[in-house]
């Protein structure tokens, strides 16, 4: 079994959400959960960016133990000057550092040559390498870029110190086989690769950030980035919960993490309430429907066996049950099931008199409650 390094980028990429900035004593709250969570690295934020971002990065270095701390900049001295400077305290500092490398970025946002940006990438590892050992270079919109240019900037920024190679598809463009091809030529083409890790990093314009990090973790990749409940800039990152869960279910991929995947649900409620984004009930794991079941036939099999319908036991995730819903569309043997839990057991006879008196009522109520149950029964005349 090979493991994959979760790096966590919630209270970075994550809280670019418009409207979901948070302060220090917020920020210090999240990554303390994030820590016992296991990540093994937690991005800060991006110190230069403003004093109040500095400060959340000064204060989580002071006070996490465990995972490496990191902050952002680009590839300009000032930026990774202050970074270092907000990871003074820090026990396991990482200075992520890097720079657009595809034509169109190159072209658009530097109006430079691929020349100039690859001395200017190595010249950024080199001057972080100053302050900390443990460097991360991000080729932002790598998803677009060039293969070939882009191992040999890879290989040029190893040779200056990098430890970790960022490939970023910032704009969520890839197919899952594009991103993992990606991976795979990387792997094989950088002459140093043997001294550095590669890393996904997934945006979810297309709904595919997940898709792509396993591809790309299958071609090699040893590093995720994501955040809890998949949030971030536009259509979110890779969800943090979805990667784990998909390679904890898959022992067969012989990848996993050391995230402590009890503590995911209570950690996306955390988010979710300091940050104000509500989850989808839909969201894979952590959304309050992923394990609650309201179709008869779906409610009959778990009822008489949880696998029949559930590929992950909800305790595994920190939910306490699988959830049986009363609706129209309920069974009697889900009636019974509820019944049960409060106390009332039924002959067969009885339980189809009270199961038409249900009946009535969930055409009327979109759910049956707990409390609804002995009024439908004193209604059944059983
Ligand atoms: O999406 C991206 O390219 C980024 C980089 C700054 C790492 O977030
Ligand atoms: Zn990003």
């Amino acid at each position: 079994m090979d493991f994959v390094k979760i790096f966590d980028t919630t209270l970075r990429d994550g809280e670019q959400v418009p409207g979901c900035k948070l302060d220090t004593k917020t920020k210090l709250k999240i990554a303390a959960q994030l820590d016992q969570l296991g990540v093994d690295v937690l991005e800060a934020g991006f110190p230069i960016s403003s004093p109040g971002d500095f400060n959340s990065v000064t204060q989580i270095s002071k006070t996490i133990n465990n995972a490496v701390v990191c902050a952002l900049s680009r590839a300009v001295e000032k930026d990774i000057k202050v970074a270092a400077q907000a990871l003074e305290y820090a026990k396991k500092p990482r200075i992520h550092t890097g720079i657009g490398t595809s034509d169109n970025h190159i072209k658009y946002k530097f109006n430079a040559s691929r020349e100039q940006i690859l001395e200017r990438a190595i010249k950024a590892v080199a001057y972080a390498k100053r302050f900390v050992e443990d460097v991360e270079f991000y080729a932002e919109d790598a998803g677009r870029t060039d293969n070939e240019f882009l191992a040999l900037v890879c290989e040029k920024v190893i040779e200056a110190g990098a430890t970790v190679l960022n490939i970023p598809d910032t704009t969520g463009y890839c197919l899952p086989e594009e991103y993992g091809a990606k991976i795979k030529y990387l792997k094989e083409n950088i002459k140093n690769i043997d001294k550095a890790i590669l890393s996904c990093h997934c945006h979810n314009d297309l709904g595919l950030a997940t898709a792509n990090s396993i591809a790309g973790v299958q071609n090699g990749a040893r590093q995720i980035e994501c955040t809890i409940n998949g949030i971030g800039e536009r259509a979110g990152n890779t969800s943090l919960e979805e990667v784990v869960m998909i390679l904890r279910q898959h022992p067969d991929l012989n990848l996993d993490t050391r995230i402590n995947s009890k503590l995911l649900f209570q950690t996306s409620r955390m988010v979710s309430t300091e940050m104000g984004m509500p989850v989808q009930p839909n969201k894979a794991i952590v959304g309050m429907n992923a394990f609650a079941h309201s179709s008869g036939i779906h409610q009959d099999g778990v009822i008489k066996k949880r696998e029949t319908y559930e590929i992950i036991d909800p305790k595994d995730v920190g939910v306490t049950d699988s959830a049986i819903v009363l609706t129209a569309r309920s069974g009697r043997a889900a009636l019974a099931f509820r019944a049960k839990k409060i106390g009332y057991e039924f002959g067969k006879l009885e339980l189809d008199r009270v199961y038409d008196q249900f009946l009535i009522w969930a055409d009327r109520k979109k759910e049956i409650k707990d409390e609804d149950i002995p009024v439908i029964i004193s209604e059944s005349n059983i």
